[in-house]
Formats: structure tokens, C-alpha cells, sequence
């Protein structure tokens, strides 16, 4: 590291040997059931993340455009009303749109620590040794965990903004959601804020657009979680017989994506000592990311003691982030 820049402190709560277990309870509950699931955060190997880095940028993908636009705008007001000296970012990738928000506490002179929380180590470790260069007067903390298990290992102390961006909140079916926010708000202090990121209802066709885009990388994310469970699992999925699909269920409000067999095939997972049969068309859910509106989200917000304080959108309407206070 160059004169003047700490090196991040690094905490594995999931190390590679508990990931896989978890992969392993996972997949073989996921595969028992019917219909078949895997469960959407194993998408994220270095990878999935190189894959996903890559959707943010499609044209079809305008959630990662419309949030940045938002934080572009609002990231001063954001720092001012959290009054924050402790960023903690969950799910955070490479946090790259959330460098808009720690120029802005850092140009109050109010940002002493990061902690950037994620289920992907390489991912995580590369983005906090950037952010620990670009911000050497913080302390920046990596915390290697399931935002679903592990969220007590995040640092008390300090005026703490939250963040959740991406929407990645929405790939929690509603009673997970409910759980999470109040395990999130129980983690922090009166005053302390939580800015989550949530994509909106809108025009089904843009929405589906979104998880299915014209070059395939959606589907090739999509179809990377049966890389993950071959390599981890000794399985022998062959990627290619599964076809990516993205809907709108429009009574949940949610994007599904799917992968069906586009034929009738068997596939062992090795290290389960499991086969499992797929019929001619079968599809497997991989992943939900629900669509919110306004009302949905104070109202969760506030089943979690959660004060919305602040409603903030792109300029269409697509994309919202929200500041809320810890009452
Ligand atoms: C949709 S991406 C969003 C990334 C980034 N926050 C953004 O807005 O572009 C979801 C991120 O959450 C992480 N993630 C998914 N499930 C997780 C879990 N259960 N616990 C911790 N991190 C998780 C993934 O590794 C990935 O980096």
C-alpha cells in the first residue's frame, strides 16, 4: 500500500468451506422441491459478478442508469441528512455507484469508516482495496458474509448510513424481506439511516426486456449458477440445456427467471450423491427481484421501525432510492 493508505481489515464470516456447505443444504432442498429453485445469491462467483458488472451496462438494464442518476443528484442532500460517518454498504459488489455518496460525506469531512458487506470474496476484496485507496482518511472493513445470516458481524459505533442499492432487496420473497429489515434496523442506532435502492412497477415489457437482453448476458448470469453447482458440487449439469426465461408475474409483482430443460435429462450432483430427473420443458426458478411502489415500501419500512424520510426517483419514474431513519 502507498504511503498514507491503510490496508482494508478483511472478516470471513463465510468462509469458501461454510459457502459450500450452505451451497450444498441449498441445492439439495432446491432440487427436492417442486418446482425445482436455486436460490440466487450462488450466481455471484468472480464470475457472476464479471457477468453482472457487464448487465449493468446493458441498454436494456436501466436500473444500475436510473439509480446512479439519482445518487448523482442527491448524494450531497443524502450526506447532509444522514450526517453519517460510517458508510456500511450491504450486498456492495465492486460499490462503485456508491463512491458518489462517500465523495459527498467526504467533502462535509464527516467519513471516518466503510464497511462494505458481501457474499463474494474476490469481488469484495478488490472493491475495498480500490475504496481504501481512494478514501485514505477512512477505515475501510470488508465483511465476507450472507447478508441473510451474518449481519451482527457489522461494526457498531459511529453515525451509520446503511446502504442497499441495486435492488437487490427485491430478490428476497416478502417474508424474507420483513425479517431482513427488521434485523438491518435492529443493528442500528436511533438516527442512524437506511438508504435502500428499489426498482419500480412499470411497463411489463421493459421489465422483462431488462432480465432477457438482446446479447444474452443475462441468460448466460443466469445459467452460470449450474457452473457454480458443477464445480462446487461435482455436478454435471450441461449449461446449454437449460433456456434462460424472464417474466413478470403481475400478482406478485416480480420478475421470475427461469431455466427450463429443453429436454427430458438427468443430472447428478456427485457430491450429494443425488440425480435428479428433469422433464422436457421443466423449468427451475433461479431468482425473484420484485418491483415495488412507493406505499409497499414505506409500509414494509415501517413494519421494521423504520421512518421513510425521503422519496427520491429518476426522472421517469423507473428506479427509487429511499433514505430512512431509525426512529
Ligand atoms: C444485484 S447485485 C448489486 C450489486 C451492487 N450493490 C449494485 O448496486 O450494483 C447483488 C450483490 O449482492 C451480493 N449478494 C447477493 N446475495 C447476498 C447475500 N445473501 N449476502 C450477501 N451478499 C449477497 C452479490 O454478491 C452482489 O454483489
Amino acid at each position: 500500500m502507498p504511503d498514507g493508505v491503510t490496508e482494508p481489515i478483511v472478516e470471513v464470516h463465510l468462509t469458501p468451506p461454510e459457502l459450500r456447505a450452505a451451497l450444498r443444504r441449498d441445492v439439495a432442498a432446491g432440487l427436492s422441491s417442486s418446482p425445482k429453485e436455486l436460490p440466487p445469491k450462488y450466481f455471484y462467483d468472480a464470475r457472476g459478478c464479471d457477468l453482472f458488472d457487464d448487465i449493468t451496462r446493458l441498454a436494456e438494464y436501466y436500473p444500475t442508469r436510473c439509480e446512479r442518476s439519482i445518487l448523482t443528484e442527491r448524494a450531497a442532500e443524502i450526506a447532509r441528512l444522514s450526517a453519517a460517518d460510517t458508510l456500511v454498504e450491504l450486498g456492495s459488489g465492486t460499490s462503485e455507484k456508491t463512491r458518489l455518496l462517500l465523495d459527498a460525506l467526504a467533502a462535509e469531512g464527516r467519513l471516518r469508516r466503510i464497511v462494505a458487506f458481501d457474499v463474494s470474496e474476490p469481488t469484495l476484496r478488490s472493491a475495498a482495496d480500490t475504496l481504501a485507496h481512494a478514501y485514505p482518511q477512512a477505515e475501510v472493513r470488508a465483511v465476507v458474509g450472507d447478508f441473510e445470516h451474518h449481519l451482527g458481524a457489522i461494526p457498531r459505533g459511529g453515525r451509520r448510513l446503511v446502504a442497499f442499492l441495486g435492488g437487490t432487496i427485491g430478490n428476497l420473497a416478502p417474508k424474507q424481506r420483513a425479517l431482513f429489515l427488521s434485523e438491518v434496523a435492529s443493528l442500528m442506532a436511533p438516527g442512524d439511516g437506511l438508504l435502500l435502492g428499489t426498482d419500480l412497477v412499470k411497463d411489463v415489457a421493459r421489465l422483462e426486456a431488462a432480465y432477457d437482453d438482446a446479447a444474452g448476458v443475462t441468460a448466460e448470469f443466469n445459467r452460470n449458477v449450474l457452473h457454480v453447482v458443477n464445480r462446487e458440487l461435482g455436478a454435471d449439469f450441461v449449461p446449454e440445456r437449460f433456456t434462460h426465461v424472464a417474466r413478470f408475474d403481475p400478482d406478485e409483482e416480480w420478475i421470475e427467471m427461469w431455466l427450463r430443460s429443453s429436454k427430458a435429462q438427468e443430472v447428478t450432483v456427485a457430491d450429494l450423491g443425488m440425480t435428479v430427473g428433469y422433464g422436457r420443458g421443466e423449468a427451475m426458478r433461479t431468482e425473484i427481484s420484485a418491483k415495488f411502489r412507493r406505499s409497499g415500501v414505506e409500509a414494509e419500512l415501517g413494519d421494521a421501525d423504520l421512518a421513510l424520510a425521503r422519496w427520491w426517483t429518476d426522472r421517469d419514474g423507473d428506479f427509487a432510492v429511499s433514505l430512512s431513519f431509525k426512529e
